[in-house]
């Protein structure tokens, strides 16, 4: 592997949790940070830590990446040649409740981070985007060649920034920059404020689910195991700079800087009404459904093209939504203590 030593921002988070594990199961020397905010329960983020620190090859720093100088500490005290930067505030709802938390996380922070990679001999920057980026196109499957100029939350804006801001640096420094475009990522240990987390939850605590856009919606759902699969792939490909040649139209998804960004999805939709049904028939018992108008800031549907990702690493996803559900149900029942 190209690293030696990975430094993994939001390693207590979803995503972050199933990285870290990967790689130190792999044997590579782990590095998480993550401030342990209090955006859903603290205790989850502390019992993904607590999992992990069964390994003697990861180490944790509890910090907030907005914080430059404790950021830059941590780069000192280490050899870190790769960053997966995976720290980040989600979720499309609460950044129109708290849009000042995702500038500090996601645009200050991520800043911070991308000083930190040009001061430091960082091989290879790995970072969180999101399908959120499409916002309002209805073109699908969503291409990384399309154009993502209309975002139709705060949370997508932040996302398409740090795209933007990793390429120039790209571009200024040569720092090899990949961009991960993750689509509605599900699994054991996963988030609770998303529909998944939520709709088990009411169903098991016979509470109603609310359905938004009267449940016309659907998500190109993806399982963690084959999103892990693709971050520990891609992080030994660091992107090298295409050829530009004079009068040539630029692709979206790469460059002539040391740049690269790809869909991580399933490439096959689900309709929300279906994801119900299948857990109703994981959890034996219906749910009680409330419909409810379109959300703002809510995307009708996702669908990721992953022709890019299958032409580079071979991807192709092995989890479909009844499997990774039933997965992800059996974990909740454990962890919670459901009989
Ligand atoms: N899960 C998905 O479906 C999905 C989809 C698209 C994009 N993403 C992106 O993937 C990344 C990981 O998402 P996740 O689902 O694991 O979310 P998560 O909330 O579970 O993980 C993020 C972690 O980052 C930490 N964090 C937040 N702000 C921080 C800061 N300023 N400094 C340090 N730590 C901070 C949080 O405490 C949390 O543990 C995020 O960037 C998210 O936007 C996730």
């Amino acid at each position: 592997m190209l690293a030696k030593e990975i430094l993994i921002t939001g390693a207590a988070g979803f995503i972050g949790y199933h990285t870290s594990r990967r790689l130190c199961e792999a044997g590579m020397n782990v590095i998480g940070l993550d401030s342990l905010n209090d955006y859903y329960d603290v205790g989850l983020k502390r019992a993904r830590l607590k999992e992990l620190e069964q390994y003697d090859n990861f180490r944790f720093y509890q910090i907030d990446i907005s914080d430059k100088n404790k950021l830059d500490a941590i780069f000192n005290e280490n050899n870190i040649d790769v960053v997966v930067n995976l720290a980040a505030q989600a979720g499309v709802r609460y950044s129109l409740v708290n849009p000042y938390r995702y500038i500090e996380s996601n645009v200050s922070g991520f800043m911070n981070i991308l000083e930190a990679c040009r001061n430091n001999p960082v091989k290879h920057l790995v970072f969180a985007s999101s399908s959120s980026v499409y916002g309002a196109n209805n073109k699908v499957p969503f291409s990384v060649n399309d154009h993502t100029d209309h975002p139709i939350s705060l949370y997508a804006a932040t996302k398409k920034a740090n795209e933007a801001m990793a390429h120039s640096y790209a571009s200024l420094y040569g720092i090899p920059c990949t961009g991960l475009r993750f689509f509605t990522v599900y699994g054991p240990w996963g988030r609770p404020d998303m529909a998944y987390f939520l709709f088990t939850d009411k169903i098991i605590h016979n509470k109603p689910i609310q359905l938004f856009n009267h449940g016309q919606l659907s998500r190109d759902f993806t399982y963690i195991d084959d999103i892990v699969k693709a971050i520990v792939a891609l992080i030994d490909k660091p992107p090298v700079a295409s050829p530009h040649k004079a009068g040539q139209t630029l692709d979206t998804s790469d460059s002539f800087a040391p740049y690269k960004l790809y869909n991580i999805g399933h490439n096959k939709p689900v309709q929300l009404m279906e994801f119900v049904q299948v857990l109703e028939n994981l959890l034996g018992k219906k749910a009680i459904l409330e419909y409810k108008p379109m959300q703002a800031g809510d995307m009708y549907e996702t669908f990721a093209d992953i022709e890019d990702l299958t032409a580079s690493i071979g991807f192709s996803p092995q989890v479909d939504i009844k499997e990774g559900l039933k997965h992800f149900v059996d974990w909740y029942k454990k962890y919670y203590n459901v009989v």
